[in-house]
């Protein structure tokens, strides 16, 4: 018995040239005149490029990488931070919160080498002053406090939502400004970042409410 071969063609048009689909008539649709449907289909290209970053010379381009330097810094000046807010705790709840903190921060500093290989660029950190400036008056509140009393708790828990507050804007802005560049892809890590961040905030806020500040208001 004879062997019958059946062959499908492809007919997509590719960069906007016609191909054997132009020729095709498609069938009207309501009230459309059937004149409109003797064009090929418009070619994809134009929204195809807008899904890539714009060119990566401009300034903004240039500052937006500074910037992620500048989060960087900040992250991993956390790491080497948070041990040491999680020592000088009383509370073992307020401890767990730093100890899981450092965690995220952690997923925070990997997440972000992501985005610079994204963008094929080397990580590189820039001393972040903001940062510094935050976390050395956790440091002084430390120095200020007793060690073992809830006041200090209550003083680490201000210093570490000040923190936060500073990587919510940052994170926030910077998802924007990837977005603003083309960055989808980008914004959409920067974001789930920022979420964390405002977990944390909120974390900290509720262990303040709770208990916390109530404990430090019955101290001497
Ligand atoms: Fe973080």
């Amino acid at each position: 018995m004879a062997k019958t071969t059946t062959t499908t063609k492809s007919v997509a048009a590719t960069n906007g040239k016609s191909s054997a689909s132009s020729n095709v008539k498609l069938a009207p649709t309501n009230g459309t005149s059937p004149k409109a449907f003797t064009k090929a289909p418009a070619p994809q290209m134009k929204k195809d490029e807008a899904k890539q970053p714009k060119d990566n010379d401009s300034r903004l381009e240039e500052f937006f990488h500074d910037e992620l330097k500048d989060i960087y810094w900040a992250e991993k000046h956390l790491v080497k931070t948070l041990p040491k807010m999680q020592k000088a705790a009383s509370s073992p709840h307020l401890k767990n919160a730093f100890v899981d903190h450092l965690d995220v921060t952690k997923r925070h500093v990997a997440r972000l080498e992501e985005v610079f290989g994204i963008l094929g660029k080397k990580p590189q950190a820039k001393k972040c002053d903001a940062m510094e400036g935050i976390t050395k008056e956790g440091e002084s509140i430390i120095e200020d406090t007793d060690a073992g009393s809830s006041t200090r708790d209550v003083g680490l828990i201000l210093a570490a939502q000040k923190v936060e507050h500073y990587e919510i804007a940052t994170y926030g802005g910077l998802a924007q400004l990837a977005r603003t560049l083309g960055y989808t892809e980008i914004a959409s890590i920067l974001d789930t970042t920022l979420e964390e961040e405002k977990e944390a905030d909120n974390n900290l806020t509720s262990l303040a409410e709770n208990t916390i500040n109530e404990s430090a208001a019955s101290e001497d």
